[in-house]
């Protein structure tokens, strides 16, 4: 009896911080609706945006790579902006994911290497 309480608590308390966690803005980012904003904080790694941002900007940080499988799940992102980061190149399928990204900016990063299927997947793109 006293167990299925705790149980009951337990996934109450679990559901309500997975709530919550799913709304919050990311650390270091300003958020307005669904465009989230992450610029010039010296950021190394790619943010977790809301699971359901349309925009993400990360101009001027210190992004030096995207891991595998960095957007995976990020369905609803039409717009990334990586501008003045410090990539330097970028491997097969570093976009996987983004199924619905329109404008893609990688101007002032330091590129010299790209795969050429690291955009793969981009089915959507207008504006590189
Ligand atoms: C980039 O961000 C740094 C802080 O991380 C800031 O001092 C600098 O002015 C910014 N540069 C540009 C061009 O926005
Ligand atoms: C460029 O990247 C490919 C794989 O993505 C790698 O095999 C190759 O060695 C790299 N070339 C240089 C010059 O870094």
């Amino acid at each position: 009896m006293m167990s299925t309480f705790l149980t009951c608590v337990l996934a109450m308390i679990l559901a309500l911080c997975t709530g919550v966690s799913r709304g919050q803005c990311p650390e270091k980012c300003t958020c307005d609706q669904l465009v989230v904003r992450c610029t010039g904080q010296q950021l190394r790694i790619i943010p977790r945006p809301l699971t359901d941002a349309n925009v993400l900007n990360l101009y001027n940080n210190s992004i030096a790579s995207l891991p595998d499988d960095v957007f995976k799940g990020w369905q609803k992102l039409t717009e990334l902006d990586l501008s003045r980061n410090m990539l330097s190149s970028l491997h097969d399928d570093r976009f996987k994911g983004l199924s619905n990204l329109e404008t893609l900016d990688l101007t002032s990063n330091r590129i010299r290497n790209i795969s050429r299927p690291a955009f793969r997947g981009l089915t959507k793109l207008r504006k590189l």
